[in-house]
């Protein structure tokens, strides 16, 4: 059975070809100029968007990104926003707060701490993330380290290794030294030669001899990159006995290799990454601060109109349950797919059936109140991801508050590995899922149900006026990449860059740089 789904394939693949595939459709469509000017930042002359009226449906970070800039260009924007919060789905929970679901409310019992926070959407920023580092900046966001990889973290799947966890330096370390040792054997049976020159060679053996910690025979018996014996890891101060190699037939069979164990390769998932100190909102509310005035909240879309000039959005004001009518010059239309496509509208047909392709990944997040930091106390994991094959799929340990008492540890990131595991969990009663993510999460950590005080989970699915985590292809319609009329679409999901902060963003710059080129264009 493979277990690389069609989203995952696309992740894969995402950072190399789905990326040139989608500019070369960009392109086709006329959307990029030379080297995507167009993506380029925004840098309006001032006064340039007077008198233009422009409605920009969703206060998440695309909405918000798109109206701070063509606001500093004196356009009118008016942003409309479903909920009574800005940020979209960058949504962090802290002690007293609601979260609430298509059906279901839940507050965040966690102690008032600022270290104690469960940011259940976006959670890392790569260094190569410029736009929303540079907005960080820009706005003074204090950024700490985030950390993906941590060696001192498991990997476990339940029907490998009698079930237990393995921790990562000795699996990284062993498939180093198997595959180092496999490849020497190769070479040194002439296997290869027609591929390698004899001074390739000569080269290539003691590459691999450090690149795997292999012996002077070239065999891997163990190496002490993996640790050693006993409970203290590091030697002490007798030269100690390295931890055996672990079985590799078992290696292979518990698939820690299909995407787990290189995890932090992807392009999106290299060191260096960041998070905002105190919590990923930090980002959303530095944009809010900076156009408050111009969201109307509790504000949802009812219709998206063509008019003669320019669209028509219908609005429902929440407080006086009136409808009321907003015309525009332009529309940025930020909402996710899967809510847009039920929205009355004028669209083509064309336009309609590409939004309705969009599929958005189900995904589930859960975030758990620690009594006691275990993981640092018994485990010496500062940070970073052990992952399992359980539904949990992975925990994330806080990558703040060191050696507090407390931490909110990431209890459970179902990504819909497996068809309907998304939806099955989002489809649990609340209760329900806490309770299944602590009983996986046992496999990992025995006892850990008697460490967790109290949890919060976010199925994506359910999210109102999202309806999903993020688009799961990398490539999308070409539909949406062009406006309809005088409605342009933003958000990751016009982006390669699905489910990234920094798609959102680009999607905005993206939108702005078109809205005032056809300004210009008179
Ligand atoms: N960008 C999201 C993550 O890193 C999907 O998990």
């Amino acid at each position: 059975m493979t277990r690389l789904t069609k989203r995952q394939f696309l992740r894969l693949v995402g950072s190399a070809a789905g990326v040139a595939a989608t500019y070369h459709t960009m392109n086709t469509l006329g959307l990029l100029g030379p080297e995507s000017a167009q993506a380029a930042t925004p840098d309006l002359p001032d006064g340039s968007g007077y008198g233009r009226r422009v409605v920009i449906l969703g206060a998440g970070i695309s909405g918000m990104t798109a109206a701070y800039e063509l606001s500093k260009a004196g356009y009118h924007c008016t942003i409309l926003e479903a909920t009574g919060r800005a940020g979209g789905r960058n949504l962090t929970a802290r002690a007293g707060d609601v979260i609430h679901e298509v059906d279901s409310r839940q507050w965040v019992d966690f102690d008032h701490e600022d270290h104690l926070y469960a940011n259940l959407g976006p959670a890392r920023i790569p260094y190569h993330h410029r736009i929303i580092l540079g907005y960080c900046k820009e706005f003074g966001v204090e950024l700490e380290m985030f950390t993906n990889d941590n060696r001192g973290a498991f990997f476990h799947n339940a029907e490998r290794f009698d079930g237990q966890p393995v921790v990562g330096r000795r699996v990284m370390t062993d498939q180093r030294g198997y595959i180092a040792e496999l490849l020497a054997k190769a070479i040194n049976r002439n296997a290869l030669d027609d591929d390698l020159t004899a001074d390739d060679k000569e080269r290539l053996l003691p590459m691999l001899v450090e690149f795997g910690g292999l012996d002077a025979d070239y065999l891997y018996a163990g190496s002490n990159r993996g640790g050693y014996q006993g409970e203290s890891v590091h030697a002490g101060l007798a030269p100690g006995d390295v931890n055996d190699p672990l079985d590799f037939s078992e290696l292979l069979r518990s698939e820690f290799w299909e995407y787990k164990l290189h995890f932090s390769q992807f392009l999106n998932q290299n060191p260096t990454l960041f998070q905002p100190v105190g919590g990923m909102d930090a980002i959303a509310k530095a944009f809010e601060t900076r156009v408050r005035r111009i969201i109307r909240y509790n504000s949802p879309v009812e219709e998206i109109r063509k008019t003669a000039d320019g669209a028509r959005v219908v609005h429902r004001n929440q407080r006086s349950g009136v409808s009321e009518a907003l015309d525009a010059d332009f529309v940025i239309c930020t909402i996710p797919a899967p809510v847009l496509k039920d929205i009355p509208n004028d669209f083509s047909p064309e336009t309609q059936a590409a939004i309705e392709s969009v599929a958005f990944v189900p995904a589930v997040k859960i975030g758990f109140q620690a009594r006691r930091r275990f993981w640092e106390d018994d485990h010496a994991i500062y940070g970073g991801i052990s992952w399992t094959d359980q539904d949990i799929t992975q925990i994330w340990y806080p990558a703040n508050g060191y050696h507090r008492e407390k931490g909110v540890v990431m209890g459970a990131y179902i990504w819909d590995d497996f068809p309907g595991q998304g939806e099955r969990w989002a489809n649990m009663s609340l209760p329900e899922r806490l309770r299944t993510a602590i009983a996986e999460g046992e496999h990992l950590h025995p006892g850990y149900a008697d460490e967790i005080e109290s949890g919060v989970s976010r199925a994506w699915l359910k999210a109102p006026y999202q309806l999903g985590a993020w688009p799961e292809s990398y490539q999308p319609p070409a539909e949406i990449l062009a406006p309809d009329g005088a409605v342009y679409f933003a958000g990751d999901q016009i982006t390669a860059l699905p489910g990234w902060q920094e798609g959102a963003a680009l999607a905005a710059h993206t939108v702005v740089n078109s809205i005032h080129a056809r300004v210009m264009a008179g």
